[in-house]
């Protein structure tokens, strides 16, 4: 039978749901303790406001931007996540195709149930041309790293995507009550040390991030960038800065499935983009640090909001599983369609002809939950 049509993510996302086995969906829409921060994620973004403009060119608008060094349609990634293949048999592979076909960066997780190698290569079949980071938070696992980095390289990833947020898993209590273990037939390729049980919260336990980050440094291929991903206030974004390798950032809650009760990204976003801002004001334009932000992007409006706070870059990580769920690559295909033309609709509404059109002037924010009671954004 073929799948239901779908015009929003929400329908996308509704589909997917139906169709995994009720303990995955779990797993992969909850996050968590009570899913504060999961929900709060979704819902910064309806507290603010667009404001239409009028009487200006919007026949073209340009969505294309740069990451990782490279050149991508839209301001849009996917952030790395594990375990595609539990959605669908073609997993990361899939996903892959679905993000060269449409010209968009992709991060893969090291918890991944295919192999970098043929995650990219499955995309390079499509198109040369766009950008792959690799993730991984093993910090405790030195020798891997280096032959983690070593393959990532050689494969052409273009950047490392350190997690940062995870010294220990948060309490997600769907993992903990279903008991999440990998179903026969799936594996890791690109673990190389006993990944432990899903159910272990300390499974990634690491502290050394201060001396592991000068050190991750001297073992990157020179090609790739390191991004921190899980920064979340400006005291941090100054931290992260010390280190010159550092060359961008992902305000990050991993989808709320670390610190319950964390504010949404959203939320936390204004002030790690003013923190960065004061950052790149003293450097030079070829040393920036780029702002990346994740969690709770559901539509191409959300996406304009992000950029209008500060972000350089949105990424998320359940859309692809959705996509994959709803119905293989072709629901990432529909996916990322649905999102372009969103983001380019709203751009043309909001009178913006590229990405650099979009500031906070383009916002109004919700006071204080009154009704019909907004506050337009000043111009940075
Ligand atoms: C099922 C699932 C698995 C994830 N696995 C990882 C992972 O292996 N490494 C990581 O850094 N983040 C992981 N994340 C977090 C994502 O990278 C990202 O931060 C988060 O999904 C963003 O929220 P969103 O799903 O609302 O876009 C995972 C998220 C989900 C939903």
């Amino acid at each position: 039978m073929a799948p239901p049509e779908v015009f929003t993510i929400a329908d996308i996302r509704a589909a997917a749901t139906a169709n995994l086995d009720p303990k995955w969906a779990q797993y992969l829409n909850e996050g968590a303790m009570d899913l504060i921060t999961v929900k709060s994620n979704e819902a910064a973004y309806d507290r603010y406001r667009i404001m239409p403009r009028i009487l200006r060119d919007v026949t073209e608008v340009d969505t294309s931007t740069t990451i990782f060094g490279s050149k991508v349609t839209m301001p849009f990634g996917f952030s790395p996540a594990a375990m595609h293949c539990l959605a669908h048999p073609d997993g990361e592979v899939a996903t892959s195709r679905a993000a060269a076909k449409a010209g968009i960066a992709m991060g893969l997780s090291h918890w991944a149930t295919k192999s970098l190698e043929e995650v990219i290569a499955a995309g390079k079949e499509i198109s040369s041309g766009n950008p792959y980071g690799l993730q991984t938070s093993s910090a405790n696992q030195k020798k891997y790293i280096v032959e983690l980095l070593r393959r990532a390289g050689e494969a052409g990833y273009k950047a490392l995507l350190l997690t940062v947020d995870a010294p220990a898993i948060g309490r997600r209590l769907n993992e903990l009550r279903n008991g999440i273990e990998l179903p026969p037939g799936l594996k890791f390729p690109n673990i190389a040390y006993d990944p432990k049980s899903f159910r272990d919260t300390k499974r990634e336990t690491n502290s050394t991030f201060d001396s592991f980050i000068p050190w991750v440094a001297g073992v990157t291929p020179p090609h790739m960038e390191i991004w921190l991903k899980g920064v979340y206030t400006p005291e941090d974004v100054a931290l992260a800065a010390c280190y010159p390798c550092i060359r961008g950032i992902i305000v990050s809650n991993h989808g709320g499935r670390q610190l319950d009760g964390a504010p949404a990204t959203l939320e936390a976003l204004p002030d790690c983009a003013a923190a960065v801002r004061a950052i790149n004001a003293s450097r030079a334009p070829e040393q920036k640090l780029f702002l990346g932000i994740d969690g709770g992007i559901r539509r191409g409006t959300d996406i304009f909001k992000a950029l209008a706070l500060g972000a350089d870059f949105c990424f998320a990580g359940r859309l692809p599983i959705w996509g994959l769920a709803y119905d293989g690559q072709r629901g990432v295909d529909r996916l990322l369609e649905l999102l372009r033309d969103e983001l380019e609709m709203c751009m043309r509404l909001a009178g913006c002809k590229s990405l650099a059109d979009i500031g906070p002037e383009s916002l109004a924010v919700v006071e204080g939950g009154v009704p019909g009671l907004i506050r337009r954004l000043p111009k940075l």
